[in-house]
């Protein structure tokens, strides 16, 4: 289809990278829609391992790649990150644009991160601490420096006099923290400026005329469903729209010009950082599946927590992002469990059962897991067709979401997915 849009359907880091880069063999352009550097994916291509944090991961795949205005970008990772690509093969003038209305994560963002974490102390969000928070915080009260303020010297000091003065005080004095230089924040930025300026493009007119050319347009959401700041669980959430929607926003098209939209899960739940998490193992397995999994973070290098998955959480994914179809990633990972628990209601405090989301925090909060025990398939997954055990879990999964499930993640490399229909 033209355009389409891949979402994380669960707490991000659901193997999204991987669906984007096989999916953006078949794209002519690939759009990354919202966060920065605190999303990480890693790609395995041709015995070769990508980390990507800024760019698209459709340029692996030499797709043209457009970051969008609803992203917060942090130059010097995105320029290593250019240099990196160069440096092994891939062309990125002319391949790689850069919006420029997306707002630039300042050094400041990154030191109040820190600091406001620290201080939450156990009330700790758990952020990356890529300054991501700070950053959108800025954009909305208007004191953000944007892409294409890097391209006039006037405009930029102005604007860094600006925010240097006010950020200063809350560094000295409410965080104790050393205060930034306007001079060298300016010299640093004009440097970065002058090897930005190739990349920076209108990406709404880039999208627009992608799709009236009925060229096939790629979005790739990074984080996940039940991070977004607007509709997941708050204040445990990433700083902007992760929701399918969120690609519509950033790239300045109309929603009616998205064609489908296909959510990445995992074929069991894992969550970085702080915050209710009902499907959460209990017991030694959490071990076994973190082991198995290999979850620990590409950003951050955290072990992620992990749990059965989730069908309620899911359930409330296909609703909130208009779900089309889904890709179950890591199947493989349960091949070594006898018996698999998925998770297919939860039971509130009064009680009462429910197979869609609490809307209301404290019933999310203090929700109990209710378990079906699904057989597991007793084998290693192959290349070939699925075990029949394997293949009724995910029968069950699309029984309960009402949508197909039309690729399937049997390994890391990139070829280990298997496509269903
Ligand atoms: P921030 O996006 O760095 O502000 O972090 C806010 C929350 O989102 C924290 O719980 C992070 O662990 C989580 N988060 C941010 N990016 C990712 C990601 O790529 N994968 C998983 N969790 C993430």
């Amino acid at each position: 289809m033209p355009a389409t849009v891949i979402v994380g359907a669960q707490w991000g880091d659901e193997g999204k990278g991987k669906i984007v880069d096989l999916l953006a063999q078949e794209s002519d352009l690939v759009c990354r829609y919202q966060g920065g550097p605190n999303a990480g994916h890693t790609i395995v291509a041709d015995g070769a391992t990508y980390r990507i944090r800024q760019i698209p991961s459709g340029i692996v795949a030499g797709k043209r790649s457009a970051i969008g205005a609803g992203c917060v970008v942090d130059p010097q990772v995105l320029l290593d990150e250019l240099d990196e690509l160069e440096a092994r093969g891939h062309r990125t003038t002319g391949v790689v644009f850069l919006s420029g209305n997306a707002h630039l994560i300042m050094p400041w963002h990154v030191a109040l991160d820190g600091a406001r974490e620290r201080r939450l102390g156990k009330l700790q969000i758990g952020t990356t601490r890529r300054g991501i928070g700070p950053a959108y915080a800025d954009k909305a009260t208007r004191i953000g420096i944007r892409v294409q303020d890097l391209l006039d010297p006037k405009i930029l000091r102005q604007k860094l006099e600006l925010a240097v003065a006010e950020k200063n005080v809350w560094l000295e004095r409410v965080y104790d923290l050393e205060p930034f230089d306007l001079e060298d924040v300016l010299s640093r930025h004009l440097a970065y400026a002058e090897r930005l300026a190739p990349y920076v493009a209108d990406t709404s007119l880039l999208v627009d005329r992608a799709l009236r050319a009925g060229e096939r347009v790629l979005f790739e959401g990074a984080q996940g469903t039940l991070l977004d700041l607007d509709h997941g669980t708050y204040p445990f959430v990433t700083s902007s729209n992760p929701i399918a929607a969120g690609a519509a926003v950033s790239f300045g098209i109309g929603p009616n010009r998205i064609d489908e939209v296909l959510g990445v899960a995992k074929a069991y739940v894992t969550r970085v950082g702080e915050g209710p998490f009902p499907s959460e193992i209990e017991g030694p397995a959490h071990a076994r599946v973190q082991e198995l999994g290999r979850e620990f973070g590409t950003v951050t290098g955290r072990e992620r927590r992990c749990g059965w998955l989730d069908l309620v959480a899911l359930r409330f994914a296909v609703r909130v992002n208009g779900l089309t179809a889904l890709a179950l990633t890591k199947l493989d990972v349960l091949s070594g469990f006898e018996e698999i628990p998925v998770c297919v209601r939860y039971r509130l405090p009064d009680g009462s059962e429910t197979e869609e989301l609490p809307a209301h925090q404290s019933d999310f909060h203090h929700c109990r897991p209710v378990f079906e025990t699904l057989p597991g398939w007793g084998c290693e997954l192959g290349e070939g067709d699925l075990p029949a055990a394997a293949r009724a879990y995910v029968a069950f999964v699309e029984e309960a979401l009402g949508i197909p499930v039309t690729l399937v993640g049997t390994g890391a490399a990139r070829e280990r997915v298997l496509a269903l229909r």
